[in-house]
């Protein structure tokens, strides 16, 4: 699978990249993950690979496996629930909804209207859209265009993978990587002191876009036979409604990656005047740890700086940035006033970064396994230690 993407920089965004207006904030981050896991163990039984491969070329141990009865909609759902849970907001609270997602159960309707109903949201726009793993960055940028633009008071942005539906479970190069999960962000008005969206880089280079394809198209040659269930390899898996499978370049987009990362980190620096080093934490699209590895050392930053969850959860597309923030939020790693970059990039090949000022945002986990974490889901002291219900 060849691909002409050069690295091309991205293009000239002015200073932060944002529509120029009142500020936003990112209100509300949570996150659902399934409760089956499948560890790379299990991935042995059925695939030409091995447990020390899968860990030291991907850093990834084990992912979450959704339930054949669960619809993208759905864990969706959880996440959207959470986020909204977390801040206190009532389903009335959201204007629109924007759904993103690369493992969709049908091209129409959208995840978004799915989820509208099932919250019970106004009848305000909801659609999807489709940046591949950049989907949830993309997502909050237009959000937070929308909210500056005067269209909405707060828009609901949720990506929900259910990955192991589209990945070819024959292809040792590509069946390891991915996971399923959810994550769902709220975007509305800045408060002041508080948490606030300070600068955004979305960008695309189509020339690579054969390096990473979920189509008919990329159904290539890595059999003809069945693709068997990874939870049961001796049964085939459910039949795939779109007839998608995964297909990767992965040394091309590794390198894509590393580049990409390392210059968003140094682009939503530069637009908040600040340098790499001032960034609290990066949160990063979870592909690799090589891939974090590698941008860290790069930009002279301790791999501490970064979120790191790829281990858990392997890459869960456009869930992945909503998910490790979530996770680091939860984790005490966002401290009030800090600097926070998130940053995205995949298939298209596209990438994104948004920085924030971490503040008065509502944090929610929905992991049946982590009990401890369900219990908190609950808003986030503001910076001067008061806490608020959200929006
Ligand atoms: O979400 C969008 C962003 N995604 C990414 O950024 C992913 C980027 N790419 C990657 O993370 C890595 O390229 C991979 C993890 C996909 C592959 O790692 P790699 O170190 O680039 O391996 P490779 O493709 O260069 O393959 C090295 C060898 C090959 O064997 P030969 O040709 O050297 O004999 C592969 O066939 O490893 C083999 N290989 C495997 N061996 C055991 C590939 N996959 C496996 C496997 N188990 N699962």
């Amino acid at each position: 699978m060849g691909t002409s993407f050069d690295g091309a920089l991205a293009g000239e965004a002015g200073p932060t990249g944002l529509v120029p207006g009142p500020g936003c904030r990112v209100v509300a981050v949570g996150a659902a993950v399934p409760a089956a896991v499948l560890a790379n163990r299990q991935l042995t039984t059925f695939l030409s690979t091995s447990e020390e491969w899968i860990s030291s070329r991907t850093g990834i141990e084990e992912r979450r496996v959704a339930p054949a009865e669960m619809s993208v909609a759905d864990l969706g759902l959880r996440a959207a629930r959470t986020a909204l849970g977390a801040a206190g907001l009532p389903a009335g609270a959201i204007d629109a909804v924007i759904g993103t997602s690369s493992s969709v159960d049908a091209t129409f309707p959208s995840v978004a209207c799915r989820i509208q109903a099932g919250l019970g949201c106004p009848p305000g726009p909801a659609f999807d859209l489709q940046a591949a793993c950049t989907g949830m960055i993309y997502g909050i940028a237009v959000a937070d265009a929308m909210v500056r633009a005067g269209s909405a008071r707060r828009v609901l942005v949720v990506g929900s993978e259910i990955f192991t539906r589209v990945v070819d479970w024959r292809d040792r190069g590509t069946a390891v990587l991915f996971g399923d999960a959810a994550g769902a962000v709220v975007v509305g008005p800045a408060t002041d002191p508080g948490s606030e969206i300070l600068a955004a880089r979305l960008g695309a280079d189509g020339r690579g876009a054969d390096a990473l394809v979920a189509g008919a198209e990329g159904a290539g040659p890595e059999g003809t036979g069945t693709i068997p269930d990874p939870m049961s390899p001796d049964r085939p898996a459910p039949p795939r409604s779109l007839g998608r499978v995964v297909r990767m370049n992965g040394r091309e987009v590794f390198r894509f990656s590393t580049t990409i990362l390392e210059r968003l980190v140094r682009e939503l620096a530069a637009a908040a005047e600040i340098a790499p080093a001032d960034l609290e934490l990066v949160v990063s699209h979870q592909a690799n740890s090589r891939i974090l590895a590698t941008a860290a050392g790069r930009l002279g930053l301790p791999i501490e700086r970064f979120a790191v969850n790829v281990d858990r959860y392997g890459n869960t597309s456009t869930a992945s940035v909503p998910l490790a923030l979530a996770e680091a939020a939860l984790a005490g790693r966002c401290r009030p006033g800090a600097s926070v970059g998130l940053i995205a990039f995949g298939g298209g090949l596209t990438w994104g970064g948004i920085l924030l000022r971490w503040g008065d945002t509502a944090v929610g986990l929905d992991d049946a396994r982590v009990a401890d974490r369900r219990a908190a889901a609950v808003p986030v002291g503001t910076r001067d230690g008061r806490e608020e219900a959200g929006g």
